[in-house]
């Protein structure tokens, strides 16, 4: 329910707002006439594994569309404000890979070759609570700030790596609010809860798993490794579950994969067998 007067008290979310609103930036900020000599397969390896960042920042907005009013009539109005100003982020970087698509005349793959990216943004979605969508998207900006990190640092001159620069200051505000979220509404929660959390990092994971399988080729194009780049996202997420509370310490490296799923498993033998083309 709405109040017309809601009172706005909790100083740290708003905090993040305001900083939320003073660092939005025009994408004009760049210069996108700067002459790049790329390798063609370079630039298409590039297009191919942003192709799920991409529907991601499109997803985000989705999100924040669908969560935003539930957050408002439950009288959560700080965090309501907060994901106002990351809904207009995430369009931002939606607008800009667009741009940069077009910039250098590539395309993202179809659905068709990554079909599990929108299995990834349903489960996401799946329960509808903030709380879960809130943990899920952690994950995600912790995923974005592993790409956009590795694009920053392997295209430093480039608009690539200008523009992943700029995109890493808001992820880092996108997870600066899931921590200020989440910590006080974690504390003492029960088991059963934590499992289904658990459970949506696991699915997650997976999801994660089938399409670096499925970007194997582009991935070796531009000397990456899906498996060291999981590997690195899961000790990020670890940590977070630890801080949290989800998880005791020392949880097994990787668990996600013993619970693997025949479904993921039949996708990773269907693209290891007939090189994705
Ligand atoms: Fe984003
Ligand atoms: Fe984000």
């Amino acid at each position: 329910m709405l109040r017309v007067h809601p009172q706005l008290k909790d100083e740290r979310l708003l905090a993040l707002f305001e900083r939320g609103v003073e660092r939005q930036w025009p994408s004009a900020l760049l210069d996108w006439s700067q002459e790049e000599r790329w390798d063609r397969r370079d630039l298409e390896a590039l297009a191919a594994i942003i192709t799920p960042v991409y529907l991601g920042e499109q997803t985000a907005m989705l999100g924040v569309s669908a969560i935003l009013p539930r957050l408002l009539t439950a009288g959560e109005t700080e965090a309501a404000l907060y994901l106002a100003s990351m809904g207009l982020d995430e369009a931002r970087h939606f607008r800009n890979l667009s741009r940069f698509f077009d910039r250098h005349q590539v395309t993202p793959w179809p659905t068709r070759r990554l079909p599990e990216m929108w299995r990834y943004h349903a489960r996401l979605l799946q329960s509808g609570d903030p709380i879960d969508w809130l943990w899920g998207i952690l994950i995600s900006d912790l995923f974005a700030r592993l790409f956009y990190g590795r694009l920053r640092e392997q295209y430093p001159d480039l608009l690539i790596g200008r523009l992943a620069r700029r995109t890493l200051v808001d992820e880092a505000r996108h997870q600066a609010f899931a921590d200020r979220y989440l910590t006080p509404r974690l504390v003492g929660v029960d088991a059963e809860r934590r499992r289904e959390l658990l459970g949506l990092r696991d699915d997650l994971f997976r999801t994660m798993d089938a399409l670096t399988h499925r970007l194997a080729g582009p991935l070796g194009d531009l000397g990456w490794s899906g498996t060291a780049f999981l590997a690195e996202l899961w000790d990020d997420t670890e940590r977070w579950a630890g801080r949290l509370g989800l998880t005791d310490a020392g949880a097994t490296p990787a668990a996600w994969r013993d619970g693997e799923d025949q479904e993921s498993k039949s996708a990773k033998g269907a693209v290891s067998s007939t090189r994705v083309p």
